[in-house]
């Protein structure tokens, strides 16, 4: 797998947003999925100021959520709604056509579920994915042990992923499940970014490309398909 390291966050940032901006010029109607979390921040923060700029134009583009904690909607901070509405979404001259992303107040999973994998059907392959890494090597949230078979799912949250719930949330939450992309479509996607920051990340970084690929740590999958790229900065590559 490619390896692209960036001396700092902004300009892995910078990195990953062009990658992005190059997307949606060679295909204007892209279907575009950047993950929720800390990670992608400076990378929403520089595609607005693309925006902005006249560098890329998003009138034609869709977007599609990765995942989200159910139980939690728009009005929750640290939802991956309000996450992305906040830093991306509403910074943009968006139409709600153009946005696919799961509720997840929703009261039938299930059901959800089914809508997204229908809007996937119809507009998919995901042409570009920016996908971060939990601390236990998921991706969206597709945890340690899940199949490869999966569409969008209902997730059980791993032990490790509901002791980090707690850093986006400024109440205390009980976070037990999630709905996520499952990996059948998250590795047929046309251009795959996985992205970590910071040297909090570094021993899941050295593990993700030095561990054979395995269902046990999700992030190394990535390296089963050759459209998969890896960008960091230099404290996530501390251990490479
Ligand atoms: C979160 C999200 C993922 C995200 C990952 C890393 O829980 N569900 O989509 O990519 O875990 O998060 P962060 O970027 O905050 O470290």
């Amino acid at each position: 797998m490619k390896t692209y390291i960036s001396p700092n966050y902004p300009q892995l940032c910078q990195a990953v947003a062009q990658n992005v901006i190059d997307c949606v010029k060679t295909k204007p109607d892209a279907l575009i999925c950047i993950a929720g979390g800390d990670t992608p921040l400076g990378v929403f923060a520089a595609l607005v100021d693309a925006q902005k700029q006249g560098h890329v134009d998003f009138s034609r583009t869709q977007f599609l959520g990765i995942d989200e904690w159910l139980g939690l909607g728009k009005a929750d901070k640290g939802s991956c709604r309000e996450m992305v509405w906040h830093h991306f979404f509403d910074k943009l001259p968006l139409r709600d056509e153009q946005i696919c992303f799961f509720d997840g107040l929703t009261s039938d999973p299930k059901a959800e579920c089914q809508r997204v994998d229908r809007y996937i059907d119809r507009h998919g392959p995901i042409d570009c994915v920016v996908l971060g890494i939990g601390m236990n090597g998921h991706i969206g949230f597709n945890e340690p042990g899940v199949s490869l078979e999966n569409t969008c799912h209902v997730v059980d949250l791993d032990a490790v992923t509901q002791a980090v719930s707690v850093k986006y949330f400024d109440t205390p939450r009980e976070v037990k499940q999630g709905i996520s992309l499952g990996l059948k479509t998250l590795l047929a996607a046309k251009n795959i970014v996985v992205m970590a920051s910071g040297e909090k990340k570094s021993a899941i970084v050295a593990q993700t490309v030095n561990h054979p690929a395995t269902v046990d740590i999700p992030s190394t999958l990535v390296k089963t398909v050759p459209q998969a790229a890896l960008y960091v900065d230099n404290a996530a590559a501390s251990a490479l």
